[in-house]
């Protein structure tokens, strides 16, 4: 949905106005008058998901939606309101919708970039019932009477370069994993980056083996297809900070020779959404040009059992030298964050950020609610979970005790590169840190969060663009 945020709606040109309203008195909010009216003759109390629709003559329609208590109004919350909106816009094949949400919380670019995706859907591949693919909308939100005319145009450019991060990643994580390879993954960083004015340098096969990238070569073993490690740079003039974000691109995971049960195993196309939020985050930040020197960084294989495969037994050596015994070959992804990791900390930056589908066990602790976040530096950690609440992304601080790597010890090698069941998420994280050599570092385990395995009311089924908006918010804290 294409959103702009307006001073004024011209209801003339709408096909449908959508009003968003709380519980309690509507008598002291800044409605147009003929809404005033309309929301006054249907006595409409703003419970939540009430939603009722006028069929009036300017606009021709008018829904209002119930929204609950107005002083619990979260971003959450707000989102699945207009995540209904965009479904019944869809349903009624409105062209262009107006929006209403008379609220000062939360914030109207929030508001627009949550608007901006309420409609979206992946659909390139669906042959059938063309009607119902994808078409474009034009939202209207009307902006605060408060606002002036130049804050309101940064405000929905602000809201815009959110939302095509997202959707970048959204449209990279849900692409199907034929089509997603690394190859075709790095090739996507660079059209992105050109279009974003950032420089994306793409590591071939060679390169990697030259790098000495011991965990993504090994991971890649079992593949037909080559691995891919790319680094992307946005460097603004005036920046002060420089932050290296670093994602997990297992464009399929099968788990290797410690093969995955086949239920479910589809999703596992989903395993490179660290990536593809490496590859949105640097987008947005681009767009909104931010003045934070950002590095992009990731490393993208499959992870396929084959005769070739690496399998448990072996003993790889790390690019920054330390030696991993392989005990599970499903645990690959900390294999290839390991040398990303190692990479990143050779660049000196302030702060590194990792994203990555990491454990199940993370989904076991937290489900889809919460993305794991594993740091030493406790201002990072409080200021990625502000972030956090703020933008509706929930970030969970785990522990990173030394006292776990116990876990990980191997009899023949400096680390084994699974702990087992037990702490799963952690011991993946401590495993990580072995690779890090940067004051500040977090770990974002987003597992349950990168996709949906079903829809629901806030969002569509599969990749939800997690990453993105915490890490704007944070970037533009620094
Ligand atoms: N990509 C998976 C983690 C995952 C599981 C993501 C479920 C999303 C949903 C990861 O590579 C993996 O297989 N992890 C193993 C680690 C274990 C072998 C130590 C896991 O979580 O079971
Ligand atoms: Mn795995
Ligand atoms: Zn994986």
């Amino acid at each position: 949905m294409f959103v702009d945020i307006s001073r004024e709606l011209k209801f003339s040109k709408l096909d449908h106005l959508f009003v968003l309203l709380a519980e309690g008195k509507h008598d002291d909010l800044s409605l147009p008058d003929p809404i005033r009216k309309i929301v006054r003759d249907a006595a409409f109390d703003g419970r939540a998901d009430v939603v009722v629709t006028i069929l009036g003559h300017e606009p021709r329609k008018v829904t209002l939606i119930g929204v609950g208590k107005s002083d619990a109004l979260t971003i959450r919350g707000v989102r699945a309101q207009l995540t209904a909106v965009g479904r019944i816009a869809k349903k009624h094949r409105d062209k262009s919708i107006g929006v209403i949400f008379p609220y000062a919380q939360p914030e109207t670019s929030a508001v627009a970039d949550a608007l901006a995706q309420s409609d979206y859907k992946y659909d390139p591949y669906i042959t059938v019932k063309k009607d119902l693919k994808r078409y474009p909308i034009d939202a209207a939100l009307l902006a605060p009477p408060s606002l002036d005319k130049k804050s309101v145009a940064q405000l929905a450019d602000h809201a815009r370069a959110i939302a095509a991060g997202v959707n970048t990643v959204r449209d990279l994580g849900n692409t199907p994993c034929n089509v997603m390879t690394p190859e075709r993954l790095a090739e996507r960083a660079q059209e992105v980056s050109k279009d974003a004015g950032v420089k994306c340098t793409v590591y071939t096969k060679r390169d990697i083996e030259k790098m000495k990238m011991g965990g993504l070569i090994a991971v890649n073993r079992g593949s037909d297809l080559e691995p891919r490690f790319v680094v992307m740079e946005y460097t603004p003039k005036k920046a002060k900070k420089h932050v290296a974000l670093v994602g997990k691109g297992i464009t399929f995971d099968s788990g290797g020779i410690s093969i995955k049960p086949a239920e479910k195993m589809e999703e596992m196309k989903f395993d490179m959404c660290g990536a593809a939020a490496v590859i949105g985050i640097v987008e947005a930040a681009a767009k909104l040009e931010l003045p934070v020197k950002i590095t992009g960084i990731f490393a993208a294989t499959e992870n396929l059992p084959s005769g070739s495969a690496y399998k448990p037994g072996e003993i790889i050596t790390m690019m920054n030298g330390k030696t991993v015994e392989i005990v599970n070959t499903d645990a690959e992804g900390r294999m290839i964050l390991g040398d990303a990791l190692h990479y990143a900390s050779s660049l000196k930056p302030d702060h590194i950020i990792d994203y990555a589908t990491l454990t199940g066990a993370c989904v076991v602790a937290l489900a889809g609610d919460a993305a794991g976040l594993f740091t030493d530096d406790d201002a990072l950690a409080r200021n990625l979970i502000h972030a956090g609440e703020r933008t509706g992304e929930r970030l969970w601080r785990l522990p990173l005790w030394d006292e776990y790597k116990d876990l990980i010890r191997s009899e023949w090698a400096d680390m084994k590169n699974s702990g087992g069941r037990w702490g799963g998420a952690i011991t993946a994280a401590v495993f990580l840190k072995e690779f890090v050599d940067c004051p500040s570092w977090a770990h974002l385990d987003i597992a349950g969060t990168a996709y949906a395995e079903n829809e629901s009311p806030r969002e569509a089924k599969g990749a939800t663009g997690a990453g993105v908006r915490v890490t704007i918010e944070f970037l533009q804290s620094l």
